[in-house]
């Protein structure tokens, strides 16, 4: 059903998890959607339902190399997200954030289109400040294993400041916190799918360190709705804004809490936490509050079952899928 008047939208990494439920969103509200990727973490699968609809095109990409097509908006999402996947080639990842962003603002200005990026709260490091607010400049080691995504998403913004700066562009910068749901990677060794995985196999859930370190977790859907109210506010908001779950979770009630759900018999193992792994993580969205109005809808218990109901789905199909406790 269209809502609004149609635009041609294009979205990278819009095979991914967070890509593939924009496209899905932009298209309900009865836009023109373009999704590129270069499949490095996404899949076909994540898109295959919209195959053959009119208004729904995918052009295999990457966005380290530069792109001419005709869009009115942007949305910049193309980065593996989870450390497993962006440490296995760090100096893609950091040019996949950083000409990626180049590229990308280039044709946004070209355009004169409005442009998105999917920033993250990695761009606050191991936080000596807690909870993160969107002044914060962060505690970031430029040496470590985690830096080629957290600097590149940190150059990424300053290229995105400099293009409004510079050449007038209209830029919207999310800082998103942690987000889980269907359609994440089952191999990822993100917490949320490796704690899923290994209690529906009855494997024992890994836990780093003690168990006391934090994370706050919002359900896919919410953050989507964050996306596309950030990208209608007025112009002179560029952001960046936090976007995530103020809620805090240790990581032993999740592990408790997705036995539970689950109905898993798995026991618990410690191992030591790896290197450059922030304590604690929780996102202040006062900001996201007052310009978006928004706040994260979609209680722990529901997003997990549903991201249980899709995990056990997909264990259905896949028989011989996994669980990677590494997060
Ligand atoms: N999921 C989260 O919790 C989270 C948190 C903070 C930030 N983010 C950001 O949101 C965006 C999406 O994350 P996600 O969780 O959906 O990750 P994802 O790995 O599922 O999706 C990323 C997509 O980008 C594609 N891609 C990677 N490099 C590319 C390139 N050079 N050219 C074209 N496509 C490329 C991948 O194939 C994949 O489809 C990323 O930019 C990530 O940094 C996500």
């Amino acid at each position: 059903m269209r809502e609004i008047e149609r635009k041609r939208i294009l979205v990278t990494g819009g095979a991914g998890f967070l890509g593939s439920h924009l496209c899905d969103r932009l298209l309900a509200m009865g836009h023109d959607v373009l999704c590129i990727d270069n499949f490095y973490t996404g899949s076909k699968a994540n898109i295959a339902h919209h195959h053959g609809e009119p208004f729904f095109e995918v052009l295999r990409h990457d966005i380290t190399f530069p792109l001419y097509v005709e869009v009115d908006e942007i949305y910049n999402l193309a980065c593996p997200a989870s450390p497993i996947h962006y440490q296995f080639d760090p100096v893609q990842t950091t040019k996949t954030s950083v000409h990626g962003a180049i590229n990308m603002l280039g044709l946004a200005k070209r355009l004169k289109a409005k442009i998105f990026q999917a920033s993250t709260s990695e761009v606050y490091g191991d936080p000596a400040v807690h909870p993160q607010t969107e002044d914060y400049c962060g505690n970031v080691n430029p040496l470590g294993l985690r830096a080629c995504y957290d600097e590149g998403k940190r150059c990424a913004e300053t290229l995105f400041m400099d293009y409004r700066r510079q050449h007038g562009l209209t830029i919207k910068v999310a800082r998103i916190f942690n987000t889980y749901g269907p359609r994440m990677h089952p191999n990822d060794g993100r917490v949320v799918s490796s704690f899923i995985m290994q209690a529906l196999m009855g494997e024992p859930i890994t836990i780093y360190g003690d168990g006391g370190q934090t994370r706050s977790f919002c359900y896919v859907d919410d953050m989507i709705e964050a996306f596309v109210r950030l990208m209608a506010t007025p112009d002179d908001f560029p952001g960046p804004v936090n976007l995530g779950n103020p809620e805090e979770t240790t990581m032993l009630e999740l592990a408790e809490k997705v036995i539970d759900l689950t109905g898993s018999s798995s026991s618990l193992v410690f191992r030591p936490l790896p290197s450059d792994d922030p304590l604690k993580r929780r996102p202040d969205i006062t900001l996201a509050r007052a310009r978006l109005e928004w706040q994260p809808r979609i209680g722990l218990d529901e997003g997990l079952g549903r991201t249980i109901a899709y995990f056990a789905r997909l264990l259905t199909d896949k028989p011989h899928l996994s669980a990677v406790p590494l997060h």
